[in-house]
């Protein structure tokens, strides 16, 4: 273990597509699990600083069919802001629709003996 890896807790305290806030150093992070695998990235909206821990985790819409509702790409890979729906992409951190311009800091994450480890360094 470095000292910029920090245990966020059980896998079992987070739920399938739940947005979580936690603190690590006293900066909100936010922790998406999907599944097995699990997201980490600061908690802060890069626009006006919304709790992105207060979003929807979503997927990317698709173009369905006419007469068909769309569908969702990577379902449980998304975030939308709370505020004012800027989405953000889990496993990098950029917006969806200026990934150049706008990005949440990613960290890496890895479960281990039944723990959740953020890698902030
Ligand atoms: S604060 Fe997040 S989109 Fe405005």
């Amino acid at each position: 273990m470095t000292s910029k890896e920090h245990d966020a807790g059980p896998v079992t305290d987070f739920q399938n597509g739940k947005p979580h806030r936690i603190l690590i150093n006293d900066r909100p992070v936010l922790i998406v699990r999907k599944g097995d695998e699990f997201f980490a990235m600061r908690d802060g909206c890069p626009h006006a600083g919304a709790s992105l821990a207060k979003g929807q985790v979503i997927g990317i819409a698709c173009q369905a069919l006419p007469g068909l509702a769309p569908g969702y790409e990577r379902e449980g890979e998304v975030v939308t802001c709370p505020w004012h729906g800027w989405s953000f992409d889990l496993r990098t951190g950029c917006s969806l629709v200026q990934p150049q311009r706008y990005r949440v800091r990613a960290y890496q994450v890895e479960v281990r003996d039944g723990r959740v480890w953020v890698q902030t360094g």
